[in-house]
């Protein structure tokens, strides 16, 4: 086991520090308490790759953890309003449960997170062709998209308040059908104040599409408890992105005023999930894009979910146009998580920060082309809490 101390100061950073914290270098000061990063064998993939977890602690002792592969986050120990941690999002406890039966829990999803229509996409007049593994589309970067690869990781000690990982992964030109080879980087900073912070950077030698996410499915009572429907949740956006049976955007941007979409209100999540609407049919329960309301560039705040058993709280914020809630509907009781509990529908919920579906389709939609010289650069921050006993 390799250990790195990160220290223990008091300067907070702030949400804009957050943002730039890429750039931020300061001296770490070691203390038995400090901020750490420790690093321990997860096993071996069907290929014979050796992956590792890691452990990135904070002064409070809550942590989260993740593997080398997919860059799967499995853990995320939080308190709740006792001060009792809990792991608060859905995994497994082995490698080859995550290899052979993951919907995607906890990974970084790319070239391109959720749906292309038909597995195809243009660019400059030139049609490119995906793997379908999704019905008629492609789904999260095809059959072998960012959450199935190894990453390398390289623990950053240089970050104060918190401890930091940087997980880099080189998609080949044509990999799944892309063009352009893609250089990506991922940061994972958690901090002391029990923000997780998902900084995404890539760039390419050739136009291509991309399109990155973080697919945890949290459960604020704790992972195995049961069922999200009580949990409490607001999404900042007026409109969401209506799909047709497969899950690919129409094109509107429709009004959430009236609809089962509408979570401008904290509302229980499954006070609304079998109301017979026609969007609630195609998803089998929450699976769409919301517009998140945003005022210019920068971070603006996404969606708050709140647990009323633990009084644990999850806010998220970001830079991105689009937020993808997902209540876990394909999950059948046929996988049993690390917990030692089956999983069913309705068990986690994913809010995924990303572009619209299918926007290489959708002229109108923010664009997701990225170009030789120019570089895809967006942040995510998950910020825990609990209520005061
Ligand atoms: C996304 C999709 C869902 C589902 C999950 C993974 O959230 O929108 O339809 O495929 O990923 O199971």
């Amino acid at each position: 086991m390799t250990s790195f101390n990160l220290g223990a100061g008091s300067a907070k950073i702030s949400r804009l520090g957050m943002a730039a914290f890429a750039a931020v270098a300061a001296i770490a000061v070691g203390s038995a308490d400090a901020a750490s990063v420790t690093k321990s064998p997860f096993g071996k993939t069907k290929d014979g790759i050796a992956v590792d977890q890691y452990t990135l602690t904070n002064d409070n002792g809550a942590s989260i953890k993740f593997i080398s592969y997919g860059g799967i986050i499995t853990e995320i120990n939080v308190p709740d309003r006792w001060g009792r941690m809990g792991n608060v999002v859905l995994g497994f406890k082995t490698l080859q449960d995550y290899e052979a039966k993951s919907p995607y829990f906890g990974a970084l999803v790319g070239r391109y997170a959720n749906r292309i229509a038909g597995g195809k996409f243009a660019i400059g007049g030139k049609e490119y062709t995906l793997a379908l593994n999704n019905g008629k589309n492609t789904l999260h970067g095809g059959n072998k998209g960012f959450d199935k690869n190894v990453w390398s990781v390289e623990t950053l000690p240089s970050i104060p308040e918190a401890a930091a990982a940087k997980l880099t992964y080189v998609s080949k030109d044509g990999e799944e059908g892309y063009p352009g080879t893609l250089t990506v980087a991922v940061t994972y900073t958690f901090n002391n104040d029990n923000e997780l912070i998902v900084g995404y950077e890539a760039t390419t030698n050739k136009p291509t599409i991309v399109n990155l996410t973080s697919h945890s499915y949290f459960n604020l009572g704790g992972d195995g408890s049961g069922s999200i429907y009580d949990e409490i949740l607001t999404i900042n956006a007026d409109k969401f992105t209506p799909v047709d049976a497969g899950g690919i955007p129409t094109g509107e941007l429709t009004d959430v005023a009236g609809t089962p979409f509408d979570f401008r209100q904290g509302t229980p999540i499954g006070a609304r999930i079998r109301s017979g609407d026609q969007q609630m049919v195609f998803g089998r329960g929450y699976d769409h894009n919301w517009v998140v309301n945003r005022q210019g560039g920068g971070m603006s705040f996404d969606a708050r979910a709140y647990d009323p058993g633990t009084g644990r709280s999850l806010e998220i914020w970001s830079d991105q146009p689009g937020l993808q809630f997902y209540t876990g509907n394909f999950m059948d009781s046929t996988t049993v998580g690390a917990a030692g509990k089956q999983y069913r529908q309705g068990d986690g919920y994913c809010l995924e920060t990303q572009h619209f579906p299918d926007s290489p389709n959708h002229p109108d939609f923010p664009t997701t082309l990225l170009k030789p010289g120019e570089t895809y650069k967006t942040t995510t921050i998950h910020k825990f809490a609990a209520d005061a006993s």
